[in-house]
């Protein structure tokens, strides 16, 4: 009797240690009693993940018997959208690699910013057929790239990838999975999962086939009678989507319907559903694509019966978009249910808006909210210890992103009942909640986020799919009988009725819904930062929050960058950054990019009025003065203008991310950016395209673009809560100008005017100390153009020109001349020893010479880079043009005498003459004998 007891204490202990697979777990490489928790990821048990929950961290282990990458993510909803992944894998060296990425879409994860503090590998590595590692992260995830927070106090979506190729890309079909799984311990009361019931009964409610129109949209009713019963519960239940033009299933509770509607029992189903008007106003559940099969915890359970409701009404959503001719559907959801009283009723509320259409979105927007608020009048009428929140489902057609409930009480904000981030229409699901407490007298607000950026005509709201909808679905417990809490506005429906908000509580006791007027529409409350994931809240929030970053390149002339938080994750995304600068300058412009003529230009200067700012996308092909680029898709905004004579222009750029000539991503940490200005009088044009002058001054910087990432996607610059933070970079910028001056001048003074004359010195002078001569005057130009070189190096090291040929051929030319001496030397010694040239004079006299003439080809690319005006370029090529010739035409005439010496017949080495002295330069000490 005892050992029975033990036996079957010790079985789900047991089966808790292990995980529920049969499977033995010995291939697992690493120790699994370090963790806490384990499940299975695939259905064949060959993956296997570990976890252990920490208060900062948690420790996730993952094994799979795969022999190439293995990647696990933390996901919203069980897509790959959003999702923040671990990834290992045997990199080219046969190293062990792992790697923090970021999956924007249905796409390869991008590897992320962050690769120390979000996720760290403790262990990890590839032998006998299995890929293994233990790795931690971060339960609050920084607010950086689609890092995710860990749900280690309720249910996660983990999703996985493995391979037996180590190169990672997008995962081959069937080597991939989603697993909802509970981390935490605490009590959850709705399983996203077919479990038995001991004792239950299954129930059908079955729409019975019919032949779908070619129409795009079709709903069907069908009326079903609930078992006889005074009281039962439904317990669990199994969806059966069977037609692949299935939208979603919603079985209704009839409270007493009219016997019209009575009289649809046993009949075929009702898809003439515009003309229909669906009498049954209690939700009892949906499925949705996506959704599983769910269970509730034992003693749980959605009461029906006499008491609650006889009759229910199951609608289908067929959506047939292409207009497939000659389909037919049936759908079944089958559910358990129970006689036996629950301990604890289950009831559904509907919030979000129930007015599905009569609205309408802005079209051609990243992210367009659509609130509604659930009045405390409402609310009042919970039972007086309030409820407990469950699960909630939200729900949004093609266009969803975002979604949320937020709870409002005494006016100020707590933390929300829900917010989901990513949506993805295919991938919906009932959301467990950690068992939320709501009083009576709170307030919910209810707000969908959609991406509009496809449609050009206003979105309705609409039971098409193509229209969109906003409803959270909360399993609460215990039930009562308000059954939904929203606004309406009366007009929407009957243009009869006035135009305004009024407030709607439905509930199961009365014949109507409740409508009354509320001040929690106007009445303001008190914001609060909000617990859960910060980074999605940042873009929730309607004002503040945005993150910009300021650079003030010359003091009175600044520059600042927004990039809303959701133009990192999604498409080419909005960019906002704004110009300032007095009127004392003509024009001043920002540019994206390394080098004028590639850059992506925008130039300000005053408006015709003279009160307001004209904004001139620019491209400069080539060399020639920048033109207007008239594919720059950009805004001048709120805020633009000229006051106190400060000339001011915000902008938004849409397509800033891929110009003509160059790119830049949004997730770069190091950009280039580029300005320029000119002094004088006003332009006062409204024409972008209006002639300007060439400018007096420029310069380039860098800005970290996860500095300036965050917020919403508007306005950053007339919003108070923008998180400004000056550029680290920015210090040193405004003295770009003048260092490349100096850069300039000192090394067109090393190779046009030193370098050649210690050259020709050596071959047209004669004198005793002509070695020394040349020699120091050599070391001289070489520190001066070394001293040009290290602010060349610094200079290119800001703008990122550290690749162009001006660069690469200067640190070149700094390199070989370094070694000129050494070289000189030896030469000199040897020629003295020997009496003729060897290796090292070639050497020394080649690299000279190849040197001189490079480094005057050299200043004149270094002019074209930095971009500098023509008459600079046409006074250099005079001089660079005239030394080049008299240094090439000396050296040719050198060559030449030394040849036509060496091809006499030598007399006596020792008394070399005069001539043959200057031949080699070198020689003359050698004759002279030092
Ligand atoms: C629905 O259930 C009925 C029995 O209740 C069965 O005959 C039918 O095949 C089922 N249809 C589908 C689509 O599963
Ligand atoms: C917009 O259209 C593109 C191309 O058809 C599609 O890939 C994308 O998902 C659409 N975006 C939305 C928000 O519907
Ligand atoms: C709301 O605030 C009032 C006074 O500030 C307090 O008496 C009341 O208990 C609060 N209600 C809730 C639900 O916290
Ligand atoms: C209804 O009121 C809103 C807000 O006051 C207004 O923007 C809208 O134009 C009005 N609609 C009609 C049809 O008058
Ligand atoms: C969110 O940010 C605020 C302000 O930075 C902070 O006080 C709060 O603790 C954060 N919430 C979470 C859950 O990290
Ligand atoms: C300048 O023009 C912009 C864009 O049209 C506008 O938003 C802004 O209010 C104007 N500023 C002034 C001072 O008129």
């Amino acid at each position: 009797m005892l050992l029975a007891h033990f036996a079957l204490c010790l079985l789900p202990a047991a089966a808790l240690a292990i995980g529920p697979s049969n499977n033995s777990l010995a291939w697992i490489p690493f120790d699994p009693t370090q963790f806490d928790g384990n499940a299975v990821l695939d259905s064949n048990g060959q993956v296997q993940l570990f976890w252990k929950n920490g208060a900062d961290h948690s420790t996730f282990g993952i094994a799979s018997q795969s022999t190439g990458y293995l990647a696990l993510g933390f996901s919203e909803t069980g897509a790959m959208t959003g999702a923040d992944m671990a990834v290992a894998y045997i990199g080219d060296n046969g190293s062990f690699v792992f790697e923090n990425r970021h999956a924007t879409g249905f796409v390869t994860p991008q590897v992320s910013l962050d690769q120390t503090d979000n996720m760290r590998l403790k262990a990890g590595g590839q032998a006998n057929g299995v890929t293994s590692f233990i790795f931690e992260k971060k339960n609050k995830a920084n607010c950086l790239q689609d890092q995710a927070d860990v749900a280690n106090d309720s249910w996660q979506w983990f999703i996985y990838a493995f391979s037996d190729q180590n190169t990672f890309a997008q995962h081959a079909a069937g080597d991939m999975g989603k697993q909802y799984i509970k981390l935490g311990t605490g009590n959850t009361v709705s399983l996203n999962d077919a479990r038995n019931v001991s004792n239950s009964k299954y129930l059908t409610v079955v729409q019975p086939e019919v032949a779908l129109p070619t129409d795009e949209t079709t709903y069907c009713y069908t009326l079903q009678k609930m078992p006889a019963t005074n009281k039962s519960f439904l317990i669990g239940e199994r969806p059966q989507p069977s037609s692949p033009l299935l939208h979603h299933l919603v079985l209704y509770a009839c409270y007493g319907p009219a016997d019209q509607y009575v009289d649809m029992l046993g009949k075929a189903p009702n898809c003439d559903w515009q003309n229909f008007s669906n009498p049954c106003t209690g939700f009892v559940t949906e499925w949705a694509p996506g959704m599983s099969a769910r269970t509730f915890e034992e003693g749980f359970g959605k009461p029906f019966g006499t008491e609650f409701y006889e009759y229910a009404m199951l609608e289908t959503h067929y959506n047939n978009p292409q207009g497939l001719a000659g389909q037919k559907a049936s759908t079944n959801y089958t559910f358990l249910y129970t006689d036996q009283q629950v301990g604890t009723e289950i009831g559904t509320l509907t919030l979000g808006d129930m007015q599905v259409s009569g609205w309408f979105m802005n079209p051609g927007k990243p992210l367009v909210a659509h609130s509604t608020i659930c009045t405390p009048e409402c609310t009042e009428r919970w039972p007086s210890e309030g409820i407990t929140a469950v699960s909630v489902f939200h729900h949004m057609h093609y266009r969803g992103r975002n979604a949320r409930v937020q709870i409002v009480r005494n006016g100020t904000e707590i933390a929300p009942l829900s917010s989901l981030h990513d949506f993805e229409y295919g991938y919906q699901y009932s959301k467990a909640l950690n068992n939320i407490k709501l009083l009576p007298g709170d307030q919910l607000i209810t707000t969908c986020e959609y991406n509009t950026l496809n449609d050009t005509a206003p979105v309705p709201g609409g039971q098409s799919s193509r229209d969109e909808m906003c409803f959270a679905w909360v399993d609460y417990y215990p039930l009562n009988n308000v059954l939904g809490c929203t606004q309406i506005n009366p007009q929407l429906s009957d243009p009869s009725q006035p135009n305004e908000t009024v407030a709607m509580c439905l509930q199961s006791s009365a014949q109507s819904p409740d409508i009354y007027a509320s001040t929690s529409f106007t009445s303001s409350f008190q914001h609060l930062p909000v617990s859960g994931n910060n980074c999605t809240d940042n873009s929730f929030t309607a004002l503040g929050g945005a993150a910009v970053v300021k650079t003030c390149p010359e003091k009175d002339i600044c520059f600042s960058l927004n990039i809303p938080q959701q133009s990192t994750s999604s498409g080419p995304g909005d960019i906002f950054f704004q110009l300032s600068a007095p009127t004392t300058y003509s024009w001043v412009a920002l540019a994206q990019g390394t080098m004028m003529s590639n850059a992506n230009m925008f130039l300000m200067h005053s408006s015709a009025s003279g009160k307001n700012v004209t904004l001139s996308p620019r491209m400069a092909p080539g060399h020639q003065m920048p033109v207007f680029n008239d594919a720059a898709d950009i805004t001048l905004l709120e805020g633009s203008g000229i006051s106190n004579g400060i000339m001011t222009a915000n902008v938004r750029c849409r397509n800033c991310t891929k110009w003509t000539t160059g790119e830049m991503s949004l997730q770069d940490s190091s950009t280039a950016w580029l300005y320029a200005h000119l002094q004088g009088q006003p332009v006062n044009s409204d024409d972008k395209t209006v002639p300007i002058s060439k400018h007096d001054g420029e310069g380039g910087f860098q800005w970290d673009l996860s500095h300036a990432t965050g917020g919403p996607d508007v306005n950053p610059f007339t919003s108070a809560g923008a998180n400004v933070t000056s550029s680290s970079s920015a210090a040193g910028i405004q003295t770009n100008t003048r260092m490349a001056q100096a850069h300039g001048a000192l090394a067109s003074i090393a190779f046009v005017a030193l370098f050649p004359t210690g050259a020709i010195l050596v071959r047209l002078a004669n004198f005793r100390e002509l070695v020394w001569a040349h020699g120091g005057l050599q070391v001289f130009s070489y520190a001066i153009f070394a001293t040009a070189g290290g602010l060349g190096i610094f200079i290119g090291n800001q703008d990122a020109s550290l690749q162009e040929p001006h660069a690469i051929i200067g640190m070149i030319l700094l390199g070989a001349l370094f070694f000129m001496p050494l070289a000189g030397t030896i030469h000199h010694r040897l020629y003295q020893k020997l009496q003729g040239r060897t290796l090292w004079s070639y050497a020394h006299i080649f690299t000279g010479r190849i040197g001189v003439v490079l480094g005057m080809i050299n200043g004149g690319l270094g002019l074209q880079l930095a971009n500098t005006g023509r008459a600079y370029i046409t006074v250099y090529s005079v001089f660079a043009g005239l030394m080049g010739a008299i240094y090439v035409s000396v050296m040719v005439f050198d060559e030449y005498k030394r040849v036509r010496t060496s091809s006499k017949p030598a007399t006596a080495s020792s008394s070399a003459s005069a001539e043959s002295n200057k031949l080699d330069g070198d020689v003359s000490e050698g004759s002279t004998g030092q």
